[in-house]
């Protein structure tokens, strides 16, 4: 394989990347490179720059030092319709009385959308029902539950049929039935696509079952390769300072049959 070749099979390449908010170290001389295709779920304790890298990549913080590139280009070059994103906080104005479609075609374009074309309504009113949110079309979304809300976030990132999505702890306020529905999505749409996943999440074992790459991160890459390698007890404790069994949490993850 040529070099040209190489690249072209890397969606998101990053290089000794370093992010400092004022005296503070958030992520230290981060390398990795992601096939495109991949499914990657990062993982870290809390603070460890997770989220940061995700905004790194969608050019929402400016590295301090190292390179990133996604699809080749600078984060601020990529054309954002390839990009969807479900960010962890959601900056929503609880006053604006907007409605779930709107939220999700707001995700097609750059503004908001004032008026909504047909072909919109209808494209919002597909993925909103992929997303088992099909009863909230027509509905204030500041009323929306925490679920709810995550919900119409995750039609909104996918919309647009992007890419790449990065989700940022997707499956926060979602109930467990509509765990594995999202886990279904998230694969369902990468068969169809060959779209490029990049996930954060807490869950060790949905890591384990549903990516094909683990990231363990503790402002420092401590971790990156198949879950089997990454998830290894050695990584994660380097990661968390300790590997508790207290809440369930098996390494064995239920004897390495992946689904
Ligand atoms: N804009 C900012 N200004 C100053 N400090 C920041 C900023 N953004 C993040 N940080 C700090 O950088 C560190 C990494 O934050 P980040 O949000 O990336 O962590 P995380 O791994 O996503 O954590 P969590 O699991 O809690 O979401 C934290 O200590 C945080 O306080
Ligand atoms: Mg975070």
């Amino acid at each position: 394989m040529n070099a040209a070749e190489s690249t072209a099979r890397i969606a998101v390449e990053v290089k000794e990347l370093t992010v400092r908010f004022g005296d503070h170290l958030a992520l230290e001389n981060v390398s990795l490179s992601v096939p495109h295709g991949a499914f990657v779920a990062i993982v870290g304790p809390n603070g460890a720059g997770k989220s940061t890298l995700l905004k790194v990549l969608l050019g929402l913080v400016t590295p301090t030092a190292g390179e990133v590139r996604v699809f080749g280009s600078p984060p601020n070059r990529v054309d954002p319709q390839k990009v969807g994103y479900v960010p962890q906080f959601k900056t929503l104005d609880r006053t604006f009385p907007a409605l779930a479609e709107e939220l999700v075609v707001s995700g097609l374009r750059r503004s908001w959308p004032v008026r909504i074309a047909k072909e919109e309504y209808e494209a919002a009113r597909r993925v909103l029902e992929r997303v088992g949110a099909g009863h909230l079309l027509g509905r204030t979304v500041s009323r929306f539950s925490g679920g709810e809300l995550q919900r119409v976030y995750l039609a909104r990132a996918f919309v647009r049929r992007p890419d790449l999505v990065m989700l940022d702890e997707p499956a926060t306020g979602i109930d467990m039935l509509g765990e594995a529905d999202m886990y279904r999505l998230l694969e369902d749409y990468q068969k169809e696509t060959g779209a490029t996943l990049l996930m954060i999440t807490h869950d060790w074992e949905a890591a384990y079952h549903h990516a094909t790459h683990v990231v363990v991160l503790n402002r420092r890459l401590v971790g990156f390769g198949p879950p089997e390698r990454a998830l290894s007890e050695r990584c994660l404790r380097e990661a968390f300072g300790h590997v508790g069994h207290a809440h369930g949490i098996s390494l064995s993850f239920g004897g390495g049959d992946r689904a």
